[in-house]
């Protein structure tokens, strides 16, 4: 069956079944491989998209679920200010470690900060705690938040890979 989506601010029509889950429309019919592929089952995070503006795991979203809802993607998370303002702090904290994980990431904090403008440690806490890192990079990505909502991005080595417990 033929789905049209809007992703990125663009129709795009897909001839998939319509259990298809949004993940692998997104990365095999639509050639768009920024969203990555962890469990498939809604427990890790990597995929995260936003519909509508609100985090959602595309690798249990059947296409046929999305309807006429906007469908937003690493590849356009800077099209918002709080997405550029995330992804300005994700480079100056230099947060990722092997990156497999940071779309899914960049795109839970994107959507908090949009909702949130000046979170707390719980609330990035509840709202990143969908999104798993085996390179535990969460001590770096809850700093490049706190720069992301004050607008005070800087680029600092104070929060060293090792001091993150990373490598693993
Ligand atoms: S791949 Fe979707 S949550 Fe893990
Ligand atoms: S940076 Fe998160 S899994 Fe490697």
């Amino acid at each position: 069956m033929s789905y049209t989506i809007n992703v990125n601010g663009r129709q795009q029509v897909a001839d998939v079944e319509g259990d298809t889950p949004l993940l692998w429309v997104l990365r095999e019919t639509l050639g768009m491989t920024g969203t990555k592929f962890g469990c498939g089952i809604a427990q890790c995070g990597a995929c995260t998209v936003h519909l509508d503006g609100n985090p959602v795991r595309s690798c249990v979203l059947p296409i046929a679920a999305v309807g006429a809802r906007q469908v937003t993607t690493i590849e356009a998370v800077n099209a918002t200010d709080s997405g550029r303002r995330i992804q300005a702090a994700w480079l100056g904290v230099d947060v990722v470690q092997c990156g497999y994980c940071q779309s899914g990431q960049i795109m839970s904090a994107a959507a908090l900060l949009a909702r949130n403008p000046a979170p707390s440690d719980a609330d990035i806490d509840a709202a990143m705690s969908g999104n798993l890192c085996r390179c535990a990079t969460y001590i770096r990505i809850r700093a490049a938040i706190k720069q992301a909502a004050t607008g005070k991005i800087e680029v600092t080595q104070a929060l060293p890979h090792d001091a993150a417990g990373g490598g693993q």
